[in-house]
């Protein structure tokens, strides 16, 4: 998977991603990362990419022209129209079916905005998808960029190490993950719980799994509406914290 960031932050971009789970999957080439500086797309000899807002205001508007020709020379050798994500907390609110969606893909191409925003037109010529992180404002698109970078990379085959390991955690089963505990079995006087050092693989399984449905149930119940849930599920829910499936949207 390709991943292309069109940003005037070039270096940002490739500093937070060169390193770590990220760093190694490009080392070992399951994905690619290409952050390119809109700058060296000005015709201006002082590489100004930016000017004043028609109709006034304040701050500035990242100009079409040096957007649009480094987006064309992406594009220039892919057989295919990459999807184009703009970067913007007017968009769709990323998540993990987000993520899951996108990884799909063989190229994905970034626009990390700046100042008061870019012009529309370019927008409306190259974007196919606006995206945001959460309801507040940064200051740029570049970790809003890494932030969907790093969820979508971590889907791709091979860049985790352990296969399964991206399927076990939160949101893939539409639920939060189940605590996790290592050595030592006694820490300030909090024991693991003896379930785990059972080896009983069945009971672990049915402990892991009423943990998720309880750490849920607290934390983001809303998410429950829509986890798929079998009977056992619901009876444990039901038994535990009193939650009814039929009436809970309506609460
Ligand atoms: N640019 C500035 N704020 C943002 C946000 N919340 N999500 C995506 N891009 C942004």
């Amino acid at each position: 998977m390709n991943f292309y960031v069109m940003t005037l932050f070039p270096d940002m971009i490739r500093d937070g991603l060169n390193t770590s789970i990220t760093g190694r999957a490009i080392a070992q080439g399951r994905i690619s990362l290409n952050a390119v500086d809109i700058r060296d797309y000005s015709t201006d000899k002082y590489r100004h990419v930016d000017d004043y807002p028609y109709g006034g205001g304040a701050g500035m508007v990242m100009q079409p022209g040096p957007i649009f020709d480094c987006y064309t020379d992406l594009v220039k050798n892919m057989e295919k129209k990459p999807r184009v994500i703009y970067t913007t907390p007017q968009g769709r609110v990323f998540s993990q079916a987000v993520a899951r969606e996108l990884s799909a893909e063989e190229n994905l191409i970034f626009l990390c905005g700046h100042y008061e925003g870019v012009d529309e037109r370019v927008l409306e010529e190259i974007v196919t998808d606006h995206l945001s992180i959460g309801d507040y404002v940064l200051t740029g698109g570049e970790l809003p960029a890494m932030v969907m970078i790093d969820a979508i990379s971590r889907l791709v085959p091979g860049v985790l190490s352990n296969d399964t390991s991206a399927q076990d955690e939160s949101f893939q089963d539409g639920l939060l993950e189940y605590p996790q505990y290592t050595r030592p079995e006694e820490f300030h006087g909090r024991k693991v719980p003896q379930v785990l050092l059972s080896g009983h693989h069945a009971n672990i399984r049915r402990w892991r799994r009423e943990k998720s449905l309880e750490r849920t149930w607290q934390r983001r119940p809303e998410l429950l509406e829509h986890a798929p849930l079998d009977k056992k599920d619901l009876e444990f829910l039901k038994r535990s914290f009193g939650y009814d499936s039929e009436s809970s949207g309506k609460l």
